[in-house]
């Protein structure tokens, strides 16, 4: 019987840790995306209030407008087409590494496309078109599948900032 109840209590201990250090490793992954989100937000301005429901007090960005996720919470799609935004693209949009599509065309961002959005080995299209960055435009890792017709339309994209 003892070495029964020991090889139990062993299981239980196993599961219980499984379950706690899934919870470390999962709980900080989706709060990442919030916080790459977030400064997204805070470096825009955005006067048709597209980004409203953004609010980071929530567990995860899944129920705000324009976000699209997987079933493990983790966002896969900014969908931000013709938004009336103006501002920044921020740096931070790199830890998004579920991030698929990346769209926003037809609104009035500036300043250079983030160099850390070569890092989203997930993303598979993206359009830049129709705006004002200026700057490189990214050519390596996921870029090398992207079209040229997605950065159109941005007169100083290719010129330094
Ligand atoms: C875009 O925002 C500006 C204010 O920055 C506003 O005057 C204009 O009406 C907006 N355009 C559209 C199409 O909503």
């Amino acid at each position: 019987m003892v070495p029964m109840a020991g090889g139990s209590l062993l299981a239980l201990s196993v599961i219980v840790l499984a379950a706690v250090v899934s919870t470390l490793l999962l709980a900080p992954v989706a709060a990442n995306d919030i916080d790459a989100l977030s400064a997204l937000k805070s470096g825009l301005k955005d006067p048709n209030g597209a980004l409203k429901t953004w609010d980071p007090q929530l567990v995860d960005p899944c129920t705000w407008f324009h976000i699209t996720c997987d079933d493990h919470k983790r966002v896969t799609c900014i969908d931000l087409g013709r938004q009336n935004l103006s501002g920044p693209l921020a740096p931070e949009l790199g830890q998004l590494d579920r991030l698929q599509y990346l769209e926003v065309y037809g609104n009035r961002l500036s300043g250079p496309i983030p160099k850390e959005l070569v890092g989203l080995s997930n993303l598979k299209d993206a359009d830049f078109s129709n705006n004002d960055f200026c700057g490189p435009i990214p050519t390596s890792g996921p870029f090398r599948h992207i079209p040229r017709r997605s950065f159109a339309n941005n007169p100083r994209l290719g010129k330094k900032c």
